[in-house]
């Protein structure tokens, strides 16, 4: 990964330069990650496990504690490792005697405020310009590199394995919290650093939420199942999910279904470089809408997937920049009625110039 993390910080540099930035701090444990190889990640933003100090040239450095040592040094070789064994503030003030940075830039969208008044006191005693920043890494993460895409490839395979085999051990009886359970450690048998969000298992009423909680209600025949699932390989993550009846469906479900098809369909179709988000999902929203539908689908379209599992772009109405090649979405329109219960349908997708690559081959509940 060194070559990769070489290029990154090259133009991580040349970024803050751009912006005249003396030093940035990264706190977002996937920027971390992603600039750094560093893959520690947080128990929450009140648990660090370390920050990046890098200067607009030269050696970057890598700040944690000493339970994370050998690991940093391990998978962080780029970076020099520092401890802040008597807090952050103190190795800042040192560091800075070093380097010499005079405006220094924090990551505004992941930095707790109480460690921002202790940073701000430490700037203004030393005249530092402190500069909140947002998106700055994120946007270099926005683009793909074929490096990543084949990994994001592999992450989807693998979660397609998983579910598949999991899928044909499904049968009456088990309940939505032994199903999720069943995927979470198959995840990790098949080699998964784990899941990328809590899996989704809902049975009949409870998929019309969108982001159900697994329960212990029980699988009866003809009940429609809804799984959304996605696993992190080597720091890619991928996001799927399936909904499909467990027995007959009925003519009702069939209809609904294809038309939640249809709309996925419709959202891939429109996906290519230069479109916007919003422009996308207005494609797949209009399918619903026109088969009466149009309020039973409140969130967006889609989101962008890389070493996060929800990040920029968005496929949704409020999203009105264009899309790229190399950028990876979710399509996933679906259709939630509190009495009934839900369809929800999920590809990824790379964008390309002229349209876009689907990642995914399973067909489980496509095929109606
Ligand atoms: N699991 C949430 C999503 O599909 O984005
Ligand atoms: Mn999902
Ligand atoms: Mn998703």
């Amino acid at each position: 990964m060194t070559a990769i993390q070489v290029d990154r910080l090259v133009r991580a540099q040349a970024l803050l330069r751009r912006k005249n930035i003396d030093a940035l701090l990264v706190s977002q444990p996937h920027n971390r990650r992603y600039l750094s190889g560093y893959t520690a990640p947080d128990h929450g933003i009140q648990e660090t496990s370390g920050f990046l100090l890098i200067p607009g040239d030269g050696q970057p450095f890598l700040l944690t504690d000493s339970r994370f040592t050998l690991q940093a040094e391990a998978e962080a070789p780029l970076y020099r490792v520092e401890l802040y064994s008597k807090g952050l503030i103190k190795l800042l003030e040192r560091l800075q005697k070093k380097i010499g940075f005079r405006a220094l830039a924090f990551e505004s969208d992941y930095f707790l405020h109480s460690a921002f008044l202790r940073l701000a006191d430490f700037c203004a005693k030393n005249r530092l310009i402190l500069r909140p920043e947002s998106g700055l890494i994120e946007q270099m993460r926005l683009i793909k590199d074929e490096d990543e895409l084949r990994l994001l490839r592999q992450s989807t395979a693998l979660n397609e394995q998983v579910f598949q085999s999991v899928h044909r051990t499904i049968e009456p009886g088990m309940t939505e919290r032994e199903i999720a359970l069943a995927i979470e450690l198959t995840m990790r048998e098949m080699g998964a650093e784990g899941p990328s969000f809590d899996t989704i298992v809902a049975f009949g009423t409870n998929a019309a939420r969108p982001h159900a909680v697994p329960t212990d209600r029980e699988l009866q025949a003809g009940d429609l199942v809804l799984i959304d699932m996605g696993l992190v390989f080597k720091g890619y993550c991928s996001d799927m999910t399936r909904t499909f009846v467990f027995g007959k469906p009925d003519q009702t479900y069939i209809d609904r279904h294809r038309l939640v098809r249809r709309a996925m369909l419709a959202g891939l179709g429109a996906i290519r470089a230069g479109v916007t988000g919003a422009a996308v999902d207005r494609a797949a929203r209009q399918v619903l809408a026109d088969g009466g539908y149009g309020n039973a689908f409140g969130h967006g379209l889609g989101h962008g997937v890389g070493i996060a599992v929800h990040e920029e772009p968005r496929l949704s109405p409020r999203w009105r920049k264009q899309l790229r090649a190399g950028m990876v979405v979710t399509v996933e329109p679906g259709l939630y009625l509190a009495d009934w219960g839900g369809i929800r349908l999920e590809n990824m997708a790379v964008v390309t110039e002229q349209g876009c690559e689907v990642l995914n081959r399973d067909t489980t509940g496509l095929d109606l």
